[in-house]
């Protein structure tokens, strides 16, 4: 008798092991609003929910330990080759990047749709700022460039709009997003940037060929749009697919359909 409850304790414990071990929260925390995307006010609701996420980002989601770090977030390659008219032609290797910044954003808007339970979302980021080694070879405003250094991006007032993909999972009883591919545009008010050691050392040239991407700012972010989105989807893309594997979809969207009403049921393998 004795011994059977030893085995029944042993059985409890190891379940409470691996329930760990599991990593994903089993109850709604309070930083999130649940939302009925059957309700009228869904998209109004789920911003808000959104909102609260990122804001709790900033602290840490307790118990979510893989993502480290938002504001500052730390990447560590970014690599681009892009463009081949005359304006952008353009070969770009970002490493060690900081960017700073993505605890201020500002969610404006926020809709799921029920067709795939893709999403799209507008959120505003007044200050993104860039640091990173680079380098640099091809041409940038008919500018030839061949260099490596450090840059300083400082984007102001950017307005994203992220398109997500996902696909439903179930696990322990929720449905799960699994977060597939992220798409980002922007547009921003102002970019500041700088380029150390444009050209091997002649300040001269440097001074002035940062001075004339400072002046046109507009053809400067439109050279640098692939880099810029690139980094952001990058970001976006991590720390979304950490957050829904470890957050239910069901504590989002109250009344989430499960894979199978959605796909509907696999059918049996082929022999
Ligand atoms: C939007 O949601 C917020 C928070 O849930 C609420 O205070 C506000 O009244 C809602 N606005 C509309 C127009 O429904
Ligand atoms: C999520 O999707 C990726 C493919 O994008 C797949 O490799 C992975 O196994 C999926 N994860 C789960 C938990 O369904
Ligand atoms: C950024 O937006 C704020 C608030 O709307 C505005 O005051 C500021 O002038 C904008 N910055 C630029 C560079 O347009």
């Amino acid at each position: 008798m004795a011994r059977l409850e030893l085995i029944v304790l042993l059985v409890t414990f190891t379940t409470c092991l691996v329930r760990a071990e599991d990593g994903f929260l089993k109850e709604p925390p309070d930083y999130i609003k649940e939302c009925r995307i059957a309700d009228k006010d869904f998209v109004n609701c789920s911003t808000h929910s959104i909102q609260q996420l990122f804001d709790k980002l900033n602290d840490g989601i307790p118990g979510l330990t893989s993502i480290r770090s938002f504001d500052p977030f730390y990447l560590n390659r970014i690599r681009i080759t892009q463009g081949n008219s005359n304006a952008i032609n353009l070969k770009v290797e970002l490493a060690n990047v900081k960017i700073i910044g993505f605890g201020h954003t500002n969610v404006l808007d926020s809709q799921v749709f029920k067709k795939d339970y893709s999403w799209k979302t507008t959120f505003t980021l007044p200050e993104m700022k860039l640091q990173a080694d680079y380098s640099l070879f091809g041409r940038i405003l008919l500018i030839p460039l061949n260099g490596k250094g450090q840059v300083f991006l400082d984007a102001e007032n950017m307005t994203v709009t992220m398109h997500t993909k996902t696909r439903l999972y179930s696990k322990g009883g929720f449905t799960f997003y699994n977060v597939t591919n992220l798409h980002v545009d922007f547009k921003m008010d102002g970019l500041k940037s700088y380029f150390s050691n444009l050209f091997n050392g002649n300040k001269q040239l440097e001074d002035s060929t940062n001075k004339f991407f400072n002046d046109n700012w507009r053809m400067l972010a439109d050279a640098l749009y692939t880099v810029i989105t690139q980094t952001i989807e990058d970001i976006l893309l991590d720390v979304l697919k950490k957050i829904f594997h470890f957050i239910p979809a069901n504590f989002f969207v109250s009344d989430i359909p499960t894979p199978e009403q959605l796909y509907g049921r696999a059918k049996p393998k082929p022999k």
